[in-house]
C-alpha cells in the first residue's frame, strides 16, 4: 500500500448549524457520539466526484501514471445511479482503463474491496489496484429520524496498492499481511435503509437500531482484529496505528480498551468527518499520513463494522519497502 488519497466536500456542517434544522444539540451530539462536524456535499456533487478527486491524489502522491492502473475497486453505498457501476463513472472520469467494479458492504466496504483487491492481484496478477471508499451519506438520512442522521457525512479516500516481485523474500513484511472478512444476515434488520429498487423502487433512509449496533460493533471489531493479528502473527503491540472505521467515538475507545492498544495510537478523525461510510479508513489514514503521524514502514490495524452485519479487519505493513 504505497499511496493514499482522500477528498471532502467544502461545505462543513457544525453540530450547532444543524440544531437550526433539527431538534439537536451539540451537547447531545458531542457527548454521544464524539462528532463536533461533518462535510456535506453540494447539490451538484456526486459520490463519483469525491472518488475520483481521492483518487487524481493518491495517483499523484504515488511515482505511478494513470496508465499503470489496472484495476479500480469502489467501495459504495450511495452509487451515482442503480447501474452500472459507479467504478465506471470514476474510470471514465479521471481516465483510466482496466477492470472497474463496485463493492456493497456499506462501512465495512474498504476492508471488504481490500480483501478483494489483494486476492485479485494475487490470483490474476493485476499490477497496480486503486482500492476507493467514497460515499455521500447525507443522500441517505431522514432528519425527522435525528438520532440517525446526526452521525453522517460525505467523503472519499483512496489507495494504491502495488503488487510487487518477492525476491528473496524481501516483502514478507510488507504491504497487507492479513485480512479478515465476515458477515451475518441475522443482523440485516438491525442497520439498513428503509427502501430499495426491488423493494418499494426507492432510496430509503437509514434505519438503525443504534443500541444493538453499538453492542455489536464493540464485540465483532475486537474479536475480528485479534484474528487478524493472530493471521499476520503479530501482537497488539507491534501495531503501530489503529485505524477504526469512524463511527462513534464511544465505540473506537470502547474497542481500544478491550484491544488494551495505547489510545494515543488510534486515529480518530470522526470528531471532524462523522461517520463517512465506506471512506472513513482511507480518509483517516490520508489525515494521519499527511499529519506525519504515520510512516513509511510502520505496522497499521484496519478495522471496520456495517450493515449486514459485515465487518472485518485488516494488519497492514504501510508504504514502500
Ligand atoms: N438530539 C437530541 N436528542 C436525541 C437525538 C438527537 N439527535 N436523538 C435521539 N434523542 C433523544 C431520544 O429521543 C431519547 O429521548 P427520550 O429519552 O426522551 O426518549 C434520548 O435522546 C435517548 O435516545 P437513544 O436513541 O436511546 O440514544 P442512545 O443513547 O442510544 O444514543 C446513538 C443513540 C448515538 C445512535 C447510540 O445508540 C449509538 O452510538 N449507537 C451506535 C450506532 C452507530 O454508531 N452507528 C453508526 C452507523 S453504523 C456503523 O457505522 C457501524
Amino acid at each position: 500500500m504505497t499511496s493514499v488519497g482522500s477528498y471532502l466536500p467544502n461545505n462543513i456542517c457544525s453540530n450547532d448549524e444543524l440544531s437550526k434544522f433539527v431538534e439537536t444539540s451539540d451537547e447531545w451530539i458531542y457527548k454521544r457520539s464524539g462528532i463536533k462536524s461533518r462535510h456535506f456535499v453540494s447539490n451538484q456533487e456526486t459520490t463519483s466526484d469525491l472518488a475520483s478527486y481521492a483518487a487524481l491524489k493518491a495517483i499523484e502522491k504515488s511515482t505511478l501514471e494513470k496508465k499503470d492502473i489496472d484495476l479500480i475497486i469502489l467501495a459504495t453505498t450511495t452509487p451515482d445511479n442503480t447501474f452500472p457501476s459507479t467504478a465506471t463513472l470514476v474510470q471514465k472520469k479521471i481516465g483510466i482503463k482496466g477492470v472497474a467494479f463496485d463493492v456493497q458492504a456499506v462501512c465495512a466496504g474498504f476492508v471488504f474491496a481490500l480483501s478483494i483487491a489483494k486476492s485479485m492481484m494475487k490470483d490474476n496478477n493485476y499490477k497496480n489496484c486503486l482500492v476507493i471508499g467514497a460515499d455521500t451519506m447525507s443522500k441517505l438520512l431522514d432528519w425527522k429520524n435525528r438520532s440517525s442522521a446526526v452521525l453522517f457525512g460525505d467523503g472519499a479516500g483512496a489507495v494504491i496498492l502495488e503488487n510487487k516481485k518477492n525476491i528473496n523474500n524481501k516483502l514478507d513484511n510488507w504491504g497487507i499481511l492479513s485480512n479478515v472478512i465476515h458477515s451475518d444476515g441475522d443482523y440485516y434488520d438491525i442497520l439498513k435503509t428503509n427502501g430499495g429498487v426491488s423493494t418499494n423502487q426507492k432510496i430509503g433512509s437509514i434505519d438503525m437500531i443504534g443500541k444493538d449496533v453499538f453492542k455489536h460493533a464493540v464485540e465483532k471489531l475486537t474479536l475480528s482484529f485479534e484474528e487478524a493479528l493472530d493471521l499476520a502473527n503479530k501482537n497488539i503491540l507491534e501495531i503501530d496505528w489503529l485505524i477504526p472505521h469512524q463511527a462513534n467515538q464511544r465505540i473506537l475507545s470502547a474497542v481500544a480498551d478491550k484491544l488494551k492498544i495505547d489510545p494515543m495510537k488510534v486515529i480518530s478523525t470522526v470528531k471532524y468527518h462523522g461517520n463517512t461510510s465506506a471512506a472513513s479508513i482511507p480518509l483517516a489514514l490520508d489525515y494521519a499520513v499527511s499529519n506525519n503521524n504515520i510512516k513509511n514502514g510502520n505496522l497499521l490495524g484496519f478495522q471496520a463494522i456495517g450493515g449486514g452485519l459485515s465487518w472485518g479487519a485488516s494488519v497492514i505493513r504501510y508504504g514502500k519497502p
